[in-house]
């Protein structure tokens, strides 16, 4: 079977389609025919050497998608042969198959198609874990959302809305704009350099936003926190594009609570993931949210939908189709 592996740690050059060996369903496992498989910012970071670094090279990159079970382990009760799955964090998902451990697949709705449970299982589950859990948005908040028309920011964006609270967005170019607005942003920043603080100030009349989510990198990180009100909280969530560095607990201002959410915690048990899936699908179900998708790539052309997330002209969620 076909798979993508880095060679090597490295740019998009390292990235090559090449023969793997077919997975076989050890127990506790589901080999899984794979429809749809999701590309995220972290699978550049993985790329570029920031994680995975105790799996050998050549490895294959990848963690989420959705597909159909093809075998089953032993040990596996709640899964059989011809369900729809869909996972979240399964390293090796840019392949044909794979073998992924039940506790980390979920089945997909009827209603459900496969690129749409592969576009919400890292994105999604993350997205509802910053608005729930992380800050648990109340209506009337006004939230500043970054990269707001990616991945991430379009599902954040809507949940928010759901949950009653208004959204400021920033995005890099104008390109973006009708993108973000579409997904429920009344106000959207264009700004590539950090310059957003004083525009989000005018808007919330001088008061600032109740939330920050941000993952864009040490650039915005200092615009948020002058973008906060007091007691505001500000949710930073980006290994890739890297932190602020160390920071002086006593240099921060207006009483404000900064945390590293991951989804991680969101979904720390099975229990916990089907939880949060459920009521993700249920969204989709009944239009709560919408899925954009920003572009769909042959399983063999992943480096350059790898290089068009990066470029930051995709908006929405990019697969892959083995
Ligand atoms: N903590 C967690 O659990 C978790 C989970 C999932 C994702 N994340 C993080 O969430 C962020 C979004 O991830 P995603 O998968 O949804 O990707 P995405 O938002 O679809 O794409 C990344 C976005 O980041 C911005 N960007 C790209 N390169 C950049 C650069 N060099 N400098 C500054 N901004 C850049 C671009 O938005 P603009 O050009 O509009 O700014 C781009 O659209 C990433 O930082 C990712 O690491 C964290």
């Amino acid at each position: 079977m076909k798979a993508v592996v880095m060679k090597e740690v490295g740019g998009t050059d390292v990235m090559e389609l090449v023969d793997c060996a077919e997975p076989v369903a050890q127990p506790g496992h589901v080999v899984v025919e794979i429809a749809a498989a999701g590309v995220n910012f972290m699978d550049i970071g993985v790329r570029q050497g920031m994680a995975w670094t105790e799996i050998p090279n050549p490895k294959v990159l990848g963690v989420e998608g959705a597909g159909r079970a093809i075998a089953v382990g032993d040990g596996v009760d709640e899964l059989e042969v011809g369900d729809r799955v869909a996972w979240a964090y399964a390293p090796g998902s840019y392949a044909q198959r794979h073998s992924i451990p039940a506790g980390s697949l979920v089945k997909i709705p009827d209603a459900i198609d496969d690129a749409t449970a592969a576009s919400v299982m890292m994105q999604g589950l993350t997205a509802s874990h910053f608005a729930t859990d992380f800050y648990p948005v109340q209506a009337g908040d006004i939230a500043l959302v970054h990269a707001a028309a990616g991945g991430v920011g379009l599902l954040l964006t809507q949940i928010i809305r759901l949950k009653g609270g208004r959204v400021i967005g920033r995005v890099s170019s104008e390109d973006k704009v009708a993108c973000a607005r579409k997904a429920g942003a009344e106000h959207v920043i264009v700004d590539a350099e950090g310059q957003f603080a004083d525009d989000v100030l005018r808007v919330t009349g001088g008061e600032g936003v109740n939330v920050v989510y941000d993952g864009s990198g040490p650039k915005t990180f200092k615009g948020s926190i002058d973008a906060l009100r007091r007691s505001g909280t500000f949710c930073w969530y980006g290994p890739v594009l890297g932190g602020p560095g160390p920071l002086d607990i006593m240099s921060l201002p207006k009483s404000i609570k900064i945390g590293y959410a991951t989804f991680m915690d969101h979904v720390h048990t099975h229990a916990l993931l089907l939880a949060r899936t459920k009521q993700l699908f249920e969204w989709i179900e009944d239009g709560s949210i919408t899925v954009t998708t920003g572009g769909v790539y042959p399983l063999a052309d992943a480096a350059r939908a790898h290089a068009d997330m990066a470029s930051r002209a995709t908006t929405g969620k990019l697969l892959l189709i083995p």
